[in-house]
Formats: C-alpha cells, structure tokens, sequence
C-alpha cells in the first residue's frame, strides 16, 4: 500500500505525519511511501532527506490525497480535506471525534475508514502509539522552557560571592504525562517543586521524580482511575474547596504555575482563580496547559500570553507541541509507524483492519461506511488501573504468620546440621586426620557462604558482589601459594581456584560498571 503525508494546512502547524526514520520503517513493512512535497520544511526535514531515503515526492495536495491508499497526518482534517477522502482508503490523524460531528459524516459518506490518534486507548500494548501521551510530555518539557523564558530569575538556587539566590518554587497542578514531563524538566533545571493531582496514587511517582507532593486532608475514595481508562473522575463540590483553599494558601510562595488538569471530554475545572494569581508575586509566571479547553487559570487566553495588573504573566498556547516541531514530528511519526506496524501484520504491505484487535477498534472511529465512535471499553485495564487489593491482615495475625514462618526456619536449619553432624561423624570414622581438618574448614565455609547469600533480598545483591569479591580475593591469595605446590593435583586445583575466583571478581566489576552507566546522562 500507498502511504502518503501531506502538508499540514492549519495556520502555524509546524509538524509533519512522516520522517525520513519514519519512512524507512514503513517501507521495510512492504508499503512504499509518498509526501507532498514542502511537507517536512517546517519541522526541518527537506524533500531531499525523504528521497534519499525512497520517499516519492509529489507536489499537490490533491495528487497526494489521489495516489496514497492511507493518508497519515497531524491535525484534525479540515471539511475540504476529507472530501478528497474516498472509498477504500484509510485515513490516520488526530481527528477529534466527539467535537467533529460534520467530519465523521464526510468521512462516512466517501466510504473511507478513519483511526483517531487520540483514541489509541491507554493501554500498555498501546504506549507506543499513544499520540497524546508523546504530545503531552513534549507539551510538559516546553511548558517549562516557556516559563523559565519569562521568568526573571534562576531555577536553580545558587550561593555566590555577590549574596544567595533562592531556588524557583514551581507547582504543578495535574500530574499525567504532561505534568510529569514538567516536574521532571523543572527539577532537572533546580528549582524547587511542587505538585498536586487529584488522584493519590500519583504521589509516589511524583516523589520519585524528586518533587513534593502537595497533601489535601480530605477523605475521599472516588479518585480511582482504572474504572475511567486511567484517567481521574471528577472530584466532588468538598474536595474542590479543600483544594482551591490549599492553592491559596500556597499561591504567594510559588514562582511558576503550571497547570494541566484535565479529565477528557470534559471542559477544563478552573483551579487557579483570580484571588490566586492576585497572590502572586509580581514576575510569577502561569502556563496553562489546558487552555485548548477552556484552561485551568481564570486569566488564560488560549493561544496568547498576557500579564496581569499586578505582573503575573500568563501563557496559553495551545501549540506547544508544534513549536518544537522537529522533535514532536520524530515522536508522532514513530506512533503512526507502530499502528500501521500494528494494521500490517505479515509485514506484506497489505492492511489488515482487524476490529478484534482492542487497540484497532478503539481507534477507529470510521468503518466501512459506519461511525463506530464511541468505541466499547477496551477488554484489557487500563495502564493506572489499581492492583488488586490483597485482604490486609491486622497486626496479630501479621505476627504470628512471622513467628511460624521463623518457627519453620529453626526447625529445618536444626535437622540440616543435625544430619551433617551424622555425616561427618561416619566420614570421620574412615578419613585420614588430615583430610578431616580441611574438609572441616571447607564444609563450613560453604555452610557461610550459603547463609550470607541466599538470605541477602535480590535489591541487595550488588553491594553482596562487594563481600564476594573480597572472599575471591582471598581464594586467590590462598591459591597462589599452593599453585607451586610438587604435587600435580594440587597444582591443577589451585590454577581452577584462581580461574574461578577470577570470572568472579571480573564479572563483578563489569555488573557495576553497567549499573553505574545507567547512571550516566549519555
Ligand atoms: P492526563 O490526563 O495524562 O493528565 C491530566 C491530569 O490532571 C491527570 O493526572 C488528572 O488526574 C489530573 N486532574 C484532573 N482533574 C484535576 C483536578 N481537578 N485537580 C488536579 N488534577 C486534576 O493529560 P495529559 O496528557 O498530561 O495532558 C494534560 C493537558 O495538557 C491536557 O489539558 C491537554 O489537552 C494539554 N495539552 C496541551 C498542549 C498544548 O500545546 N497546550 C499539548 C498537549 C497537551
């Protein structure tokens, strides 16, 4: 099959369905690639770098839509697009389908089949197609960019001869992907960050990144996100006010505000009020991610940055993605690349739209001449779905399963030694004194070797390589003393000693070294 990208029409759309990585991907899946010539200049790929790699280009949009079988682009297509759609293509775009009731029907009725990146479900199969998620986490990093861009000062605290400079203090409020690029782009800037989400079981992943988790005292259960495809329910009129009160309270101290609540299909909860951002202090800044829908900062004009009276600038773009089009086309081009990876599963170049498949199904929204959107739920849970709940023990029961368990333990350690002490009292009976004493030592150095290492938990294995590699020290000092021993067996098992001792010792330093590259940034 045909796949062909046009030039994005949107006014400022920067990114491009297709790349030259892209493209070679496809074509090693038995399609054959075109793009509309120009397609790519935006985001930094020419016509050049696409034929290089065996892309056709051509140059109208028209004779572009004509010769591809499927039609992979970035944006919601507008109505004079869709009707170069026809019957037995497919196309693949964002394609906002619960507020794009004209598009589906144009799509219907030339008989094309659509998928809508937007409804790859939430799935782990899907991750790599997830469009929204690879959008957000770009949105996140520039949020942050953004931010620091009309901020004053330095992000990270600094001491130096002139006096100290504090660190930012950034909150941000939402926690998803885009929340969680932005706390991991501002901590790994220096500030000092907040951030709050409405579903708890966040917290951890937020402390991990290295920010603090903003706490509500308030009991509430409803925040669960497996029965809504892993995103948040709506929190009730109590929570609300819990959490506006808290941002209040915190608002003078924070520097930079970055919002992304949403729940889809939803318009977006105001969250950072006026009396929030009069709070502020002058210089602060507010990016809100949600502008798209409404926004989650009273003051958010979608697509503009203003300032407030008292000096709080306030940033609503809604094309953050497109203004770091090089990177956002590479992440989109390889989650269109996986799906038709996905619809080409003998990789011959035939599409193969399997309506079984959950991931296929959810995403399309066109088929066969019918709108199948809304989908039914996926058949598997979604990625924040909870684990299930083991009944908690209470305490006493707790200690007495341990005391059992340790019961069990002395037990079969007892009759172990009770039985090497038979053993050795019969081999004893026959063996020479001398073999005795070294065949004492050696029983008991297995015996310690055993209990310090079957009973160290697996996180702590490598710091266990530490001690080995101490005893294997040891083992070849022993070994080298005996190596030139006059008799040959004692020689041979002494040279087995230090080769043994050896592997251990290297294959130890070469774990740590792997560890310690996962350390490094490059
Ligand atoms: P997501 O669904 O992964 O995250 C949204 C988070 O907000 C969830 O963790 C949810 O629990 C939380 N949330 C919902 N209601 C809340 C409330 N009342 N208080 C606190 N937290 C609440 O969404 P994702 O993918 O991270 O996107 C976030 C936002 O970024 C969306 O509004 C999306 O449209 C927007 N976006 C904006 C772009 C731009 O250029 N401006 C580009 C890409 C995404």
């Amino acid at each position: 099959m045909k796949i062909g990208t046009p030039k994005e029409v949107y006014p400022g759309e920067n990114r491009v369905a297709m790349t030259p990585a892209s493209a070679e991907q496809l074509l090693k899946l038995g399609h054959e690639c075109v793009l509309q010539s120009g397609a790519g200049d935006a985001a930094d790929f020419s016509d050049a770098d696409y034929a290089a790699v065996g892309v056709e280009v051509v140059t109208s949009a028209a004779a572009l839509w004509e010769t591809a079988d499927v039609i992979a682009k970035v944006r919601q297509p507008e109505l004079p697009e869709l009707s170069l759609l026809s019957a037995d293509k497919t196309l693949v775009s964002f394609f906002n389908p619960g507020g794009n009731e004209e598009g589906l029907s144009q799509a219907r009725s030339s008989g094309a089949n659509v998928i809508a990146m937007e409804m790859v479900p939430r799935i782990s199969r899907a991750q790599k197609m997830d469009a929204l998620s690879s959008m957000a986490n770009i949105a996140g990093y520039r949020a942050v960019i953004e931010a620091s861009n009309n901020f004053g000062r330095f992000f990270t605290g600094q001491i130096t001869a002139a006096g100290k400079v504090p660190p930012a203090k950034v909150l941000v409020i939402g926690a998803g992907v885009a929340g969680l690029a932005a706390i991991g782009t501002a901590t790994s800037l220096g500030a000092q960050v907040y951030a709050f989400d409405v579903r708890p079981e966040v917290a951890e992943q937020i402390e991990s990144m290295g920010a603090e988790f903003v706490f509500l005292e308030f009991e509430e259960t409803a925040q669960d996100g497996a029965a809504t495809g892993g995103y948040a329910a709506p929190s009730s009129p109590e929570f609300r006010e819990k959490q506006l009160a808290k941002f209040l309270e915190i608002a003078p101290e924070m520097d930079i505000v970055i919002t992304t609540a949403l729940i889809p299909n939803r318009d977006a909860p105001r969250l950072w009020l006026t009396d929030m951002l009069a709070a502020m202090k002058r210089g602060s800044v507010v990016v809100d991610l949600a502008a798209e829908r409404g926004g989650n900062c009273d003051a958010t004009v979608a697509d503009e940055k203003i300032v407030t009276d008292n000096g709080v600038t306030v940033i609503g773009y809604t094309d953050f993605p497109s203004r770091m089009a090089t990177q956002s086309s590479e992440l989109y081009a390889s989650n269109i690349r996986h799906m038709m990876h996905d619809l080409t599963p003998e990789k011959d170049g035939v599409i193969v739209h399997n309506m079984e498949d959950d991931v296929i199904r959810g995403a399309t929204v066109v088929f066969e001449g019918e709108v199948t959107f809304p989908p039914p739920p996926p058949k598997v849970q979604a990625i924040a779905a909870k684990k299930p709940t083991v009944p908690e023990k209470t305490p006493e029961e707790l200690a007495e399963a341990q005391a059992a368990a340790a019961r069990r333990a002395g037990h079969n350690q007892i009759g172990l030694l009770a039985l090497g002490a038979v053993l050795m009292f019969f081999i004893g009976q026959y063996a020479p004194a001398s073999f005795m004493r070294h065949f004492i030592v050696f029983v008991l150095s297995v015996f310690i070797g055993f209990q310090v290492i079957w009973n160290v938990s697996h996180a702590l294995h490598t710091p266990l390589m530490a001690v080995t590699n101490a005893i294997s020290g040891i083992i070849i000092l022993g070994a080298l003393l005996q190596i030139g021993s006059s008799s040959g067996i004692v020689a041979i098992l002494a040279s087995i000693s230090v080769l043994i001792a050896t592997i251990n010792i290297v294959g130890g330093f070469m774990v740590t070294r792997r560890m310690l590259q996962m350390f490094q940034k490059s």
